[in-house]
Protein backbone atom coordinates (compact mmCIF):
# COMPACT_ATOMS: atom_id res chain seq x y z
CA UNK A 1 0.00 0.00 0.00
CA UNK A 2 3.13 2.14 0.47
CA UNK A 3 4.18 4.46 3.32
CA UNK A 4 1.45 6.63 4.43
CA UNK A 5 4.05 8.75 6.45
CA UNK A 6 7.47 8.93 5.60
CA UNK A 7 10.14 10.90 7.94
CA UNK A 8 13.42 11.47 6.18
CA UNK A 9 16.68 12.42 7.55
CA UNK A 10 15.18 14.37 10.27
CA UNK A 11 17.29 16.39 12.88
CA UNK A 12 15.70 18.27 15.67
CA UNK A 13 17.62 20.68 17.82
CA UNK A 14 16.75 22.81 20.92
CA UNK A 15 20.02 25.58 21.55
CA UNK A 16 23.24 22.91 21.57
CA UNK A 17 20.85 19.82 22.67
CA UNK A 18 20.41 17.20 19.71
CA UNK A 19 17.42 15.62 20.62
CA UNK A 20 16.70 13.57 16.92
CA UNK A 21 19.39 13.25 14.17
CA UNK A 22 19.14 12.08 11.36
CA UNK A 23 16.31 9.71 11.63
CA UNK A 24 14.31 8.14 8.73
CA UNK A 25 11.44 6.16 9.26
CA UNK A 26 8.31 5.15 7.13
CA UNK A 27 4.88 4.16 8.56
CA UNK A 28 3.02 1.57 5.86
CA UNK A 29 -0.55 2.01 5.56
CA UNK A 30 -2.52 -0.32 7.42
CA UNK A 31 0.48 -0.93 9.93
CA UNK A 32 1.74 -0.17 13.56
CA UNK A 33 4.98 1.17 13.79
CA UNK A 34 6.43 1.00 17.53
CA UNK A 35 9.21 3.70 18.24
CA UNK A 36 11.03 2.38 21.45
CA UNK A 37 13.75 3.49 23.35
CA UNK A 38 14.78 4.97 26.80
CA UNK A 39 14.05 8.48 28.07
CA UNK A 40 15.31 11.09 26.80
CA UNK A 41 15.64 9.74 23.09
CA UNK A 42 13.82 11.70 21.45
CA UNK A 43 10.67 9.89 20.73
CA UNK A 44 8.03 12.54 21.90
CA UNK A 45 10.28 15.29 20.48
CA UNK A 46 9.84 13.21 16.78
CA UNK A 47 6.12 12.46 17.30
CA UNK A 48 5.46 16.43 18.08
CA UNK A 49 7.40 17.53 15.14
CA UNK A 50 5.23 15.17 12.77
CA UNK A 51 2.32 16.86 14.39
CA UNK A 52 4.04 20.40 14.07
CA UNK A 53 3.42 21.06 17.92
CA UNK A 54 7.03 21.69 19.06
CA UNK A 55 7.98 25.44 20.07
CA UNK A 56 9.73 27.81 17.64
CA UNK A 57 13.07 27.15 19.56
CA UNK A 58 13.33 24.01 17.73
CA UNK A 59 15.38 23.48 14.92
CA UNK A 60 14.20 21.27 12.59
CA UNK A 61 15.84 19.78 9.17
CA UNK A 62 14.26 17.16 6.92
CA UNK A 63 11.37 16.17 5.70
CA UNK A 64 8.26 14.52 6.91
CA UNK A 65 6.04 13.38 4.01
CA UNK A 66 2.41 12.58 4.66
CA UNK A 67 0.13 10.78 1.76
CA UNK A 68 -2.76 11.83 4.18
CA UNK A 69 -3.47 14.59 2.13
CA UNK A 70 -6.87 13.44 0.26
CA UNK A 71 -8.88 13.84 2.30
CA UNK A 72 -9.83 16.97 4.86
CA UNK A 73 -6.76 18.61 3.99
CA UNK A 74 -8.02 19.58 0.45
CA UNK A 75 -11.15 21.36 2.12
CA UNK A 76 -11.03 24.82 2.24
CA UNK A 77 -9.97 25.31 -1.44
CA UNK A 78 -6.40 24.33 -1.05
CA UNK A 79 -6.05 21.25 -3.24
CA UNK A 80 -2.85 19.17 -2.27
CA UNK A 81 -1.72 15.28 -4.30
CA UNK A 82 -0.98 12.51 -2.50
CA UNK A 83 2.24 12.06 -1.27
CA UNK A 84 4.02 15.34 -2.11
CA UNK A 85 3.18 16.86 1.27
CA UNK A 86 5.58 17.55 3.74
CA UNK A 87 4.19 18.41 7.02
CA UNK A 88 7.30 20.63 7.55
CA UNK A 89 6.63 22.95 5.30
CA UNK A 90 2.69 23.17 5.67
CA UNK A 91 1.28 26.81 6.42
CA UNK A 92 -0.05 26.61 9.92
CA UNK A 93 -3.24 27.29 8.49
CA UNK A 94 -2.96 23.83 6.39
CA UNK A 95 -1.88 22.03 9.73
CA UNK A 96 -4.30 23.21 11.50
CA UNK A 97 -6.76 21.60 9.56
CA UNK A 98 -4.79 18.06 9.63
CA UNK A 99 -4.48 18.41 13.22
CA UNK A 100 -7.63 16.17 14.56
CA UNK A 101 -8.93 15.12 11.28
CA UNK A 102 -6.24 13.36 9.47
CA UNK A 103 -3.86 13.14 11.75
CA UNK A 104 -4.25 12.17 15.57
CA UNK A 105 -2.54 12.07 18.26
CA UNK A 106 -2.81 10.78 22.25
CA UNK A 107 -0.93 11.48 25.22
CA UNK A 108 -0.09 9.53 28.65
CA UNK A 109 -2.11 11.89 30.77
CA UNK A 110 -5.60 11.67 29.59
CA UNK A 111 -6.77 13.91 32.62
CA UNK A 112 -4.46 16.84 31.57
CA UNK A 113 -5.64 16.94 27.95
CA UNK A 114 -9.90 16.84 29.36
CA UNK A 115 -11.19 19.78 30.09
CA UNK A 116 -12.52 19.27 33.53
CA UNK A 117 -16.02 21.55 33.46
CA UNK A 118 -17.09 20.10 30.07
CA UNK A 119 -19.20 16.49 29.44
CA UNK A 120 -17.32 14.05 28.11
CA UNK A 121 -19.74 13.85 25.15
CA UNK A 122 -19.43 17.42 24.44
CA UNK A 123 -15.76 17.39 24.36
CA UNK A 124 -16.01 14.43 21.42
CA UNK A 125 -18.74 16.27 20.02
CA UNK A 126 -16.60 19.49 19.68
CA UNK A 127 -13.86 17.35 18.10
CA UNK A 128 -15.98 16.97 15.23
CA UNK A 129 -17.76 20.31 15.22
CA UNK A 130 -13.88 21.89 14.80
CA UNK A 131 -13.54 20.34 11.33
CA UNK A 132 -17.23 19.79 10.34
CA UNK A 133 -18.81 22.87 11.63
CA UNK A 134 -21.94 22.27 9.34
CA UNK A 135 -22.37 18.81 10.75
CA UNK A 136 -26.06 18.76 11.77
CA UNK A 137 -26.40 18.58 16.06
CA UNK A 138 -27.89 15.34 15.54
CA UNK A 139 -25.54 13.74 13.58
CA UNK A 140 -22.74 15.31 15.51
CA UNK A 141 -24.41 13.52 18.65
CA UNK A 142 -24.85 10.25 16.55
CA UNK A 143 -20.97 10.19 15.42
CA UNK A 144 -20.11 11.06 19.19
CA UNK A 145 -21.91 7.81 20.57
CA UNK A 146 -20.13 5.65 17.81
CA UNK A 147 -16.58 6.95 18.93
CA UNK A 148 -17.42 6.29 22.77
CA UNK A 149 -18.61 2.75 21.28
CA UNK A 150 -15.93 2.15 19.34
CA UNK A 151 -13.70 2.49 22.42
CA UNK A 152 -16.08 0.41 24.56
CA UNK A 153 -17.29 3.02 27.29
CA UNK A 154 -20.22 1.41 28.66
CA UNK A 155 -23.70 3.09 27.92
CA UNK A 156 -22.42 6.23 26.29
CA UNK A 157 -26.33 7.64 25.67
CA UNK A 158 -26.44 7.80 29.44
CA UNK A 159 -22.79 9.10 30.15
CA UNK A 160 -22.51 11.50 27.45
CA UNK A 161 -23.08 14.49 29.89
CA UNK A 162 -20.35 12.83 33.01
CA UNK A 163 -17.61 14.64 33.18
CA UNK A 164 -14.06 13.60 32.89
CA UNK A 165 -13.65 13.04 37.13
CA UNK A 166 -16.60 10.36 36.49
CA UNK A 167 -14.08 8.05 34.75
CA UNK A 168 -12.01 5.83 35.85
CA UNK A 169 -8.50 6.66 34.86
CA UNK A 170 -8.53 3.62 31.55
CA UNK A 171 -12.54 5.13 30.29
CA UNK A 172 -10.67 8.60 30.54
CA UNK A 173 -7.85 7.26 28.35
CA UNK A 174 -10.84 5.37 26.27
CA UNK A 175 -12.58 8.82 25.83
CA UNK A 176 -9.18 10.83 24.64
CA UNK A 177 -9.05 7.52 21.91
CA UNK A 178 -12.82 8.38 20.41
CA UNK A 179 -11.91 11.97 20.57
CA UNK A 180 -8.43 10.95 18.55
CA UNK A 181 -10.60 9.17 16.08
CA UNK A 182 -13.81 10.39 16.05
CA UNK A 183 -13.08 11.77 12.42
CA UNK A 184 -11.61 8.93 11.24
CA UNK A 185 -7.40 9.78 11.00
CA UNK A 186 -5.37 8.49 8.68
CA UNK A 187 -2.80 8.14 11.28
CA UNK A 188 -2.83 8.01 15.03
CA UNK A 189 -0.20 8.78 16.73
CA UNK A 190 0.24 7.70 20.81
CA UNK A 191 2.96 8.56 22.74
CA UNK A 192 3.11 6.07 25.91
CA UNK A 193 -1.14 5.84 25.95
CA UNK A 194 -0.84 3.37 28.38
CA UNK A 195 1.89 4.53 30.70
CA UNK A 196 -0.06 6.22 33.44
CA UNK A 197 -2.07 3.25 33.84
CA UNK A 198 -1.74 0.39 36.08
CA UNK A 199 -0.81 -3.08 34.16
CA UNK A 200 -4.05 -4.60 33.86
CA UNK A 201 -5.98 -1.26 31.90
CA UNK A 202 -2.67 -1.19 30.14
CA UNK A 203 -3.74 -4.70 28.76
CA UNK A 204 -7.37 -3.55 28.20
CA UNK A 205 -5.82 -0.19 25.90
CA UNK A 206 -3.54 -1.89 23.85
CA UNK A 207 -6.08 -4.63 22.96
CA UNK A 208 -8.40 -1.70 22.08
CA UNK A 209 -5.85 -0.39 20.10
CA UNK A 210 -5.28 -3.27 18.24
CA UNK A 211 -9.14 -3.73 17.54
CA UNK A 212 -9.07 -0.60 16.73
CA UNK A 213 -6.42 -1.17 13.64
CA UNK A 214 -8.18 -3.93 12.16
CA UNK A 215 -11.59 -2.22 12.81
CA UNK A 216 -10.63 1.29 10.79
CA UNK A 217 -7.65 -0.41 9.33
CA UNK A 218 -5.64 2.70 11.70
CA UNK A 219 -2.28 3.40 10.51
CA UNK A 220 -0.34 3.94 13.85
CA UNK A 221 2.84 5.36 15.37
CA UNK A 222 2.72 4.18 18.77
CA UNK A 223 5.58 5.17 20.93
CA UNK A 224 6.76 3.92 24.36
CA UNK A 225 9.87 3.20 26.06
CA UNK A 226 8.59 -0.12 26.87
CA UNK A 227 9.26 -2.59 24.08
CA UNK A 228 6.85 -5.36 25.76
CA UNK A 229 4.53 -2.93 25.39
CA UNK A 230 5.35 -1.62 21.74
CA UNK A 231 5.18 -5.48 20.71
CA UNK A 232 1.43 -6.29 21.55
CA UNK A 233 0.59 -3.80 18.70
CA UNK A 234 3.35 -3.10 16.48
CA UNK A 235 4.36 -4.48 12.95
CA UNK A 236 7.73 -3.13 13.21
CA UNK A 237 9.74 -1.70 15.48
CA UNK A 238 12.27 1.05 15.39
CA UNK A 239 14.45 1.18 18.38
CA UNK A 240 15.80 4.82 19.30
CA UNK A 241 18.84 6.05 21.07
CA UNK A 242 20.10 9.42 22.35
CA UNK A 243 18.26 10.96 19.14
CA UNK A 244 19.72 8.28 16.40
CA UNK A 245 17.38 5.18 15.43
CA UNK A 246 19.82 1.96 16.20
CA UNK A 247 17.51 -0.97 14.75
CA UNK A 248 14.81 -1.33 12.83
CA UNK A 249 12.61 -4.55 11.97
CA UNK A 250 9.30 -6.41 12.23
CA UNK A 251 8.40 -7.41 15.18
CA UNK A 252 9.50 -11.04 14.85
CA UNK A 253 13.13 -10.29 13.99
CA UNK A 254 13.14 -7.99 16.77
CA UNK A 255 12.24 -10.45 19.09
CA UNK A 256 14.08 -13.54 17.35
CA UNK A 257 16.73 -12.08 15.69
CA UNK A 258 17.82 -8.24 17.00
CA UNK A 259 21.04 -6.73 15.53
CA UNK A 260 21.94 -4.64 18.20
CA UNK A 261 23.45 -4.76 21.53
CA UNK A 262 20.87 -1.90 22.54
CA UNK A 263 17.68 -3.95 21.29
CA UNK A 264 19.30 -7.26 22.99
CA UNK A 265 19.65 -5.31 26.43
CA UNK A 266 16.28 -3.77 25.77
CA UNK A 267 15.37 -7.40 25.07
CA UNK A 268 16.75 -8.68 28.42
CA UNK A 269 15.29 -6.46 30.77
CA UNK A 270 11.92 -8.25 29.37
CA UNK A 271 11.74 -11.25 31.00
CA UNK A 272 13.82 -10.75 34.04
CA UNK A 273 12.66 -7.19 35.38
CA UNK A 274 15.96 -7.19 36.89
CA UNK A 275 18.33 -6.66 34.17
CA UNK A 276 20.43 -3.33 34.58
CA UNK A 277 19.87 -2.12 31.27
CA UNK A 278 22.60 0.42 31.96
CA UNK A 279 24.98 -2.40 32.81
CA UNK A 280 26.22 -4.44 29.58
CA UNK A 281 26.09 -1.03 27.31
CA UNK A 282 29.78 0.40 28.24
CA UNK A 283 30.60 -0.68 24.50
CA UNK A 284 27.18 1.91 23.51
CA UNK A 285 28.95 4.95 25.70
CA UNK A 286 32.18 5.22 23.33
CA UNK A 287 28.93 6.54 22.65
CA UNK A 288 29.20 9.48 20.59
CA UNK A 289 30.88 8.68 17.38
CA UNK A 290 27.73 5.98 17.14
CA UNK A 291 26.33 8.53 14.82
CA UNK A 292 28.78 8.04 11.98
CA UNK A 293 27.90 4.06 12.12
CA UNK A 294 26.68 3.31 9.23
CA UNK A 295 22.63 2.56 9.53
CA UNK A 296 22.36 -0.44 6.94
CA UNK A 297 20.22 -3.16 5.69
CA UNK A 298 21.41 -6.62 7.46
CA UNK A 299 19.23 -8.77 6.22
CA UNK A 300 15.98 -7.73 4.25
CA UNK A 301 13.77 -5.12 5.82
CA UNK A 302 16.16 -5.27 8.72
CA UNK A 303 17.86 -2.40 9.22
CA UNK A 304 21.01 -2.06 12.53
CA UNK A 305 23.27 0.40 13.22
CA UNK A 306 26.19 -1.97 13.87
N1 LIG B 1 11.10 22.10 24.33
C1 LIG B 1 12.32 21.59 24.56
N2 LIG B 1 13.38 22.40 24.81
C2 LIG B 1 14.60 21.89 25.01
N3 LIG B 1 14.90 20.58 24.99
C3 LIG B 1 13.91 19.72 24.77
C4 LIG B 1 12.56 20.17 24.54
N4 LIG B 1 11.78 19.09 24.34
C5 LIG B 1 12.60 18.02 24.43
N5 LIG B 1 13.87 18.39 24.69
C6 LIG B 1 15.03 17.48 24.83
O1 LIG B 1 15.04 16.59 23.73
C7 LIG B 1 15.46 15.30 24.12
C8 LIG B 1 14.44 14.27 23.71
O2 LIG B 1 13.25 14.44 24.46
P1 LIG B 1 11.94 13.59 24.24
O3 LIG B 1 10.87 14.21 25.04
O4 LIG B 1 11.68 13.42 22.78
O5 LIG B 1 12.34 12.17 24.85
P2 LIG B 1 11.47 10.85 24.94
O6 LIG B 1 12.19 9.82 24.14
O7 LIG B 1 10.07 11.13 24.57
O8 LIG B 1 11.59 10.47 26.48
P3 LIG B 1 10.48 9.95 27.55
O9 LIG B 1 10.49 8.44 27.43
O10 LIG B 1 11.01 10.41 28.85
O11 LIG B 1 9.16 10.53 27.19
C9 LIG B 1 15.69 15.37 25.62
O12 LIG B 1 17.06 15.56 25.84
C10 LIG B 1 14.89 16.58 26.03
O13 LIG B 1 15.43 17.17 27.17
MG1 LIG C 1 8.25 11.11 25.63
Amino acid sequence: MGALLEIEDLSIGFGPTQAVRGLSLQVEAGQVLGLVGESGSGKSVTALAVMRLLDSTARMEGSIRFAGSTGHAARGGQTHDAASLDLLRLSSEAMRRLRGSDLAMIFQEPMTALNPVLSVGEQIAEAIRVHYPQKPRRQVREETLEAMDAVALPDPARRFGDYPHQFSGGQRQRIMIAMAIVNRPRLLIADEPTTALDVTVQKQILELLAQLKERFGLTMLFISHDLAVVSQVADRVAVMRHGLLLEEASREVIFRAPAHPYTRALLGAIPTMKTEIGAPLAVLERGSNMGSLPFREVAAGHWARI
